[in-house]
């Protein structure tokens, strides 16, 4: 099932260890270079995602053996460098460590072959592969745009050039997929490359993958690299793949601002993974790092914040998007330099991350290769992020978490290459506590809420404040509370303020408006449509700020805030209530009677029950407090009893 968006609480602390998946860049190389062995490899945790899957199902295609081996390994029967399937259509998503390097193998193999993705996949430049590959006598041509997948792959003409240049300056993967196919020719051949190689930690993960097959390139600078005559694939048996290094980034950043330590298992210091860079980059934010063998550890700086870093990322272009994020949480300005390749990328990378830091509040400068990102002032924005597509703008994104509540549209993008990383994420973030206060009408909700509120020194929300709000925009509109979509746009869009005394609705203070009796009928009927309640719901999450949030409703506890530390179901007898709010209606100068008001409770009892959304109901964790014989005093030592113990439990 695809999930359209996810609500991240804010957090108030990260702390734990995560066991990282494995590494998507050596995933695919491995994966790849296994089926073009001789010999059978096993793979040991080996990454399980969309990307690998892509890189899977074509070597399945091409007649490479695919098995399960022990625990979560997969066992590779090589083909020693013919694909037995001489036919084929490929498609493979947005996988670009997919597409490039088996662009280039099959343009040496000898079939006739057809590789598309998605429509991004064809806004993705190759041709300056094609090109590459074109002066060994590659048979390649665009089935749509000039330069652009799809491609058709024909075998390859006889050619003897032992020469090859390929550009090194939009995409480190055109050498990577060059070098990775050249020991298919059989004869020496040595790359050139034009222009400045970027990424090229990329390159020494490319050239240690082959070595670990038994091929050695011979590497002069970073301008020639020579494949030797008679070279060929030899699988090594085992194989284990280390940690990703990028996915790696976004726990030691939660780390390092979240107060930490938060260690991840997988990767060491040593890791052949460019992106392991990203924890000096962190260090020199002033995080405090620590490493074993297989580990590393980030934690917050002992004083003070973050400091805001001016650095060139050529070395770590995945991480640095983890860079835009933790530089909303540094004392200074943060400038990210030399990424110009975050435009190819699944979406443009620049423009994207700069518009999601906009939303959050930061003031952000974007260049031609570079971001200047200024931390906001006063504290993050609750934003609704979006994410293109892109698995690295939902993961850098959602640190912002621990700034603000957070809505991630399409969060399963993540897929790509960390499918469970909402759940790690969720395992090792601490969330701002919720007290949710439930109950019927007039039970004392609002009172003793903010009573706990005021006490704890934490926010309030008043969750029934926004029907009510609603159903007064509505009336304000002309618009009749049962008309769904429209109430719900104006639910969507209320301007509203939350002062300590006042409730101002578009410049208005309505305090006292929204607390009639008509617009508590409103507010009832409006409550009951589905589209209304859910355009309500980030708006209500969004009050969940540190140190804590108390919310009084109806669905608090079952919908709206699932995980709260402590659920209170309040309630009273119907008569005490209504005695409750003529009292408060007299005091406020409105003339009521008893008898409606019992009438109206019971009525507006009856259909918040049992309404088909979000009924109100007493949840199975929440604590019941019937105020009928109880003062206030003694229902709010009550409830914060309760929260003692709850704290004491975190
Ligand atoms: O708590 P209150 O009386 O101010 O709520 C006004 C109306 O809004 C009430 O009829 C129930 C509805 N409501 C709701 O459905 N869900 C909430 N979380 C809060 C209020």
């Amino acid at each position: 099932m695809s999930i359209d968006h996810l609500d991240l609480p804010q957090l108030c602390a990260a702390r734990g260890t995560v066991h990282l998946p494995g590494s998507k860049s050596l995933s695919n190389r491995l994966l790849l270079l296994a089926a073009l062995a001789t010999g059978r490899t096993e793979l040991g945790d080996l990454l399980l995602s969309d990307d690998t899957a892509r890189m899977l199902a074509a070597l399945r295609i091409l007649g490479v053996g695919v098995e399960p081996g022990e625990g979560k390994a997969l066992c590779i029967t090589g083909v020693a460098g013919d694909f037995p399937v001489r036919a084929a259509d490929l498609f493979l998503g947005n996988a670009g460590t997919a597409f490039r390097p088996l662009t280039a193998v099959l343009a040496l193999a000898r079939g006739d072959y057809c590789l598309s993705g998605v429509p991004r996949m064809h806004e993705r430049p190759i041709g300056d592969l094609v090109d590459a590959l074109r002066q060994l006598g590659a048979q390649i041509n665009y089935q749509g745009v000039e330069g652009f997948p799809p491609l058709r792959i024909r075998p390859p003409m006889p050619c003897s050039n032992d020469v090859v240049q390929v550009r090194g300056d939009v995409s480190s993967q055109f050498l990577t997929g060059l070098l990775m196919a050249l020991p298919l020719r059989g004869i020496e051949t040595t790359v050139e490359v034009v222009g400045e190689l970027i990424s090229r930690p990329y390159i020494d993960i490319t050239l240690a993958s082959m070595a670990r097959f038994g091929v050695e390139v011979r590497r002069d600078g970073w301008r020639r690299f020579t494949v030797p005559a008679g070279s060929a694939y030899r699988s090594p048996g085992l194989v284990q793949v280390e940690g990703d290094a990028s996915s790696a980034s976004y726990f030691l950043a939660l780390g390092a601002i979240g107060g930490g330590p938060l260690r991840v298992e997988g990767i060491g210091p040593d890791s052949i993974q460019g992106d392991v860079r990203f924890a000096d980059a962190l260090s020199a934010m002033g995080a405090r790092i620590s490493a074993g063998a297989h580990w590393i550890e980030a934690a917050a700086p002992l004083v003070g914040r973050l400091r805001g870093i001016d650095l060139d990322c050529n070395h770590i272009p995945d991480a640095a998007m983890t860079l835009a994020t933790t530089a909303l949480f540094a004392d200074g300005p943060t400038t990210l330099r030399h990424i110009a390749s975050w435009r190819v990328k699944e979406t443009d990378r620049i423009a994207a991350m700069a518009t999601e830091l906009r939303k959050l509040g930061a003031s952000v400068e974007e260049g031609a290769d570079y971001l200047r990102i200024d931390p906001p002032v006063g504290g993050l924005h609750a934003a609704a992020i979006d994410t293109y597509d892109d698995h690295r703008m939902a993961m850098a994104c959602s640190l912002a978490a621990l700034g603000t509540p957070l809505r991630i549209n399409d969060p399963q993008t993540v897929a790509k290459t960390f499918p469970d990383y909402f759940a790690r994420f969720a395992e090792v973030g601490q969330a701002v506590p919720v007290i949710a206060i439930d109950g019927t009408s007039a039970s004392g909700k609002g009172t003793i809420a903010i009573r706990v509120a005021q006490a704890l020194g934490w926010h309030y929300l008043d969750s029934g404040a926004l029907y009510r709000l609603t159903a007064l925009a509505a009336r304000h509109a002309g618009t009749a509370w049962d008309d769904e979509d429209t109430v719900a746009a104006i639910a969507a869009g209320l301007d509203v303020e939350f002062g300590d005394h006042a409730i101002i609705l578009a410049g208005e203070e309505v305090s006292d408006a929204i607390r009639s009796e008509e617009i508590s009928v409103g507010a009832s009927r409006v409550a009951a449509l589905p589209a209304v309640r859910a355009a309500l719901l980030f708006r209500q999450r969004a009050f969940r700020r540190s140190p804590g949030l108390v919310a009084d409703g109806r669905d608090m506890g079952s919908v709206v805030f699932p995980d709260a530390m402590i659920k209170v179901f309040l309630t009273a007898s119907a008569e005490m209530r209504a005695m409750r709010r003529h009292k408060q209606l007299i005091e406020k100068g409105m003339a009521a009677s008893i008898a409606d008001l019992l009438l109206d409770l019971r009525e507006r009892d009856e259909r918040d029950s049992q309404r088909s959304v979000a009924p109100m109901q007493q949840s199975a964790d929440a604590e019941l407090l019937d105020t009928t014989n109880h003062t206030i005093d003694s229902a709010v030592a009550q409830v914060l009893d309760w929260v003692s113990k709850g704290l004491q439990k975190r």
